[in-house]
This record gives C-alpha cells, sequence and structure tokens, in this order.
C-alpha cells in the first residue's frame, strides 16, 4: 500500500478530538484580510456558520476558501509579468455552490473521490450499497459527500488553514463515521500544499482529493485547450462507457493519451477513438511514474498560453485524473460574470485509481480502525516566459 498509513493512535485521538469541537467565531475570524466576495460567504448553511476564509503567503500570493465543501474559492498568482491572476474557477457566493447540479467547483471530494460502479462494493464479504448520482454508478462520495458539507474550520496564522468533518455512516452509506481533516498551507515559493488525513472507527475505503478548476489564464478568459500539458505517466486506465476503469493499465505512447512531452491540450482530444468518445474528452485516471522524490511523485506540469503562468503538481498519491471540463455547459455564471462555457476550466486531481475498491489490482483505499491516512498534494505555482 503506498499510502502511509501511520498507526498512531494519539494522532487519531486527536483527529477526532478536533472534529467534536463546535467551530468558535472568534477563532474563525483572527485573520481577516477578507476580500469584497466575503458577504456573499458569510451567513448559515445547513445551521450551520459558513464563511468565507483568506491565506496569504507574505509574497503576495493569496487564496479564499469556504468552510462548505472546505473549497479553494480562488488562487491569485503572478502572470509572466508579475500581474495577479485568479487561476481558479468558482463563485461569488457560498449559496451558488449549494445547487446539486454544481459540479464540484474548488471542493473536496469524499470519502471516495472518482467513482465506485454501481454503487456497490465489499469488505470482508459485507456488501455496502451507496447512492447512485451519476448515472449507473456513485461519484465523488454520493449525493451529499462532502462537498456539500459544511465544515469546521481553524485558521493557523496568515497562511495556513485546517478543515475538519465528520462524515457519519448513515449519511451517504460509507461503512464508519469517518473523520477527516483537510489542511491548506500557502509557503513562501508560492506554493499551495494540500495535506489530507482520516481516521474511521470501522473498515472502510477513502480517497480523498480535490476538485478544482483551474484556467492558468484567468478564469473567464477563454478554453483551456491552448494551455501546454505534461503529464508524467507512461500508463493510463481505460473506462467502460460508464467511466469505470476496464481494470487494464494501458501505455500511453502513440496514442491521444500521451502527455510525457509537454503538449496543448487541444492537440488530439477530437481524435475519433473510444475512450474520448466515452469521456466526451480526457477524463481519465493516469498511472504516475513511482519516481517518488522526498515521497512525492511529480504528476503534471500546466502552463497558461497567454499568462505563462507555471504550476507544477506533486502528490504522494499513485494517479492523477485529468477532466478536461467536457461537463461545462454555459449553465452558471462564474465569479467574473463570465459562464461556464465548454472547456474553460480543467481539473487535476490527485487520488487512488478509480473504483479501486472493486478492482484487487488496484492500489488499496482500505483504511482501517486505528490507522490514520495521510496523503500530500502540492500544487506549485511559477512563470515562464513566452516565445511567440
Ligand atoms: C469526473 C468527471 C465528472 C466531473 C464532475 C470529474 O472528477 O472525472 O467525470 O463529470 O468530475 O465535475
Amino acid at each position: 500500500m503506498k499510502r502511509r498509513i501511520l498507526l498512531t493512535g494519539l494522532l487519531a485521538a486527536a483527529l477526532l478530538w478536533t472534529a467534536c469541537q463546535q467551530p468558535n467565531a472568534n477563532q474563525q475570524s483572527q485573520h481577516t484580510s477578507v476580500d469584497s466576495t466575503a458577504t456573499g460567504f458569510n451567513g448559515e448553511i445547513d445551521g450551520k456558520p459558513a464563511k468565507l476564509f483568506t491565506v496569504e503567503n507574505g509574497k503576495g500570493v493569496k487564496a479564499t476558501f469556504t468552510n462548505f465543501g472546505a473549497r479553494i474559492v480562488s488562487l491569485w498568482v503572478p502572470d509572466k509579468d508579475g500581474k495577479m491572476t485568479d487561476v481558479i474557477l468558482g463563485f461569488n457566493k457560498a449559496t451558488d455552490y449549494n445547487n446539486p447540479e454544481e459540479p464540484y467547483y474548488g471542493t473536496v471530494v469524499g470519502p471516495f473521490g472518482n467513482r465506485i460502479a454501481k454503487g456497490k462494493f465489499s469488505i470482508d464479504g459485507e456488501q455496502f450499497t451507496l447512492p447512485i448520482n451519476n448515472g449507473v454508478n456513485t461519484l465523488h462520495g454520493g449525493f451529499k459527500g462532502v462537498h456539500f458539507a459544511v465544515w469546521e474550520a481553524e485558521q493557523e496564522g496568515k497562511n495556513k488553514l485546517r478543515f475538519s468533518y465528520t462524515l457519519l455512516e448513515k449519511q451517504e452509506g460509507f461503512p464508519g463515521n469517518i473523520t477527516m481533516r483537510v489542511t491548506y498551507t500557502l509557503t513562501d515559493d508560492n506554493a499551495l500544499e494540500i495535506d489530507y488525513a482520516a481516521t474511521t472507527d470501522k473498515k472502510t475505503v477513502i480517497n480523498l482529493t480535490n476538485h478544482a478548476y483551474f484556467n492558468l489564464n484567468g478564469e473567464g478568459s477563454g478554453t483551456i485547450l491552448d494551455h501546454s500539458l505534461q503529464i508524467y505517466a507512461d500508463q493510463y486506465t481505460p473506462v467502460d462507457s460508464t467511466l469505470i476503469p476496464t481494470g487494464a493499465l494501458t501505455n500511453v505512447k502513440g496514442t491521444a493519451f500521451d502527455f510525457t512531452r509537454a503538449k496543448p491540450i487541444g492537440k488530439d482530444i477530437e481524435q475519433q477513438v473510444i475512450q474520448l468518445a466515452y469521456g466526451k474528452g480526457y477524463d481519465h485516471n493516469f498511472v504516475l511514474r513511482a519516481d517518488k522524490v522526498d515521497g512525492l511523485n511529480h504528476a503534471a506540469t500546466l502552463i497558461g498560453d497567454k499568462s505563462g503562468i507555471k504550476l507544477d503538481i506533486y502528490t504522494e498519491e499513485p494517479g492523477l485524473q485529468f477532466y478536461s471540463g467536457n461537463f461545462m455547459a454555459d449553465k452558471v455564471t462564474l465569479k467574473n460574470g463570465k459562464t461556464d462555457a465548454f472547456r474553460t476550466g480543467l481539473c487535476l486531481e490527485t487520488q487512488h485509481f478509480p473504483d479501486a475498491p472493486n478492482q484487487p489490482t488496484f492500489p488499496t483505499t482500505i483504511l482501517e480502525p486505528g490507522q490514520t491516512y495521510t496523503t500530500k498534494s502540492i500544487y506549485k505555482f511559477g512563470s515562464k516566459k513566452l516565445i511567440n
């Protein structure tokens, strides 16, 4: 099992304790450079206090978050000329996220990110049934998952924010009461680090990730098809027509899925091949090369063709879901007043492989009582001069 599972009962107890604390309004607001959109986020959802939080790194890089889904709302980074650019798609109001058709903007997805075939899996011979919310499958934890939950929040200084939430067994049907903690840290070298942790009181499955939609030219600046993307993966997991992996690991070489050298996302996206037809574009898990440095796989490098903004993703996870915004449908209005037009954002979700609970050859996603699941992903920003 590639994830670090630490048998630390003490940490597990601390986690549970943190999650059980009531949010303290004073603590939550101790750091305040909340931007002008804050009013749209302060209020109550499900009878719990929702707020907008700001973190910054002292170098001008700033991000905002809502505890509704532990979501990233905005992330401002410098472009090639030093102009601050918001590279995350999202809304101006918490209520806009509170919509059953909302496609997971900036949210943590869990307890099991991506799909579980037909909403069923077994652990030690016991079968569990989940809500079906995506065709015939369960996607991103079911109808409510953790993306529509109000998480407890704790801000530590200017650059760190921690969210905690306990998903009860009876809520979505996952075994166990699962306590999750997600810590966002904005570092001095312009990286957003995401540390995930979880404990359970019954053997369960876990696969936490973040579902940020990126547009490195800035939210609302057109499609992502000319972004350059490199994925450090020689294989991907092909899917069936319902986007469940077939179980095979297929070499990307010579296919539209070959991102081993940087190429524009749009270069091969219209190829008439069955895998791209199933995904309506890219919506696939890539098997990251396991040549970890300091415990992290270099997952991908993405560059905005207009801004020169460069994003490097590093992760402990074995997989990366590349979703090219194929279901974006011009239906909702985003922060800057533009709509969510087709492929104007993309997701790069660090993860264990989809449907792992039903696929014995995939790295396991089992979490047992007494263990603490921890995993880290880093989104590091830089910029690059563009050659025209
Ligand atoms: C999935 C897509 C899904 C999207 C929803 C992605 O993680 O892979 O199939 O449509 O989330 O926004």
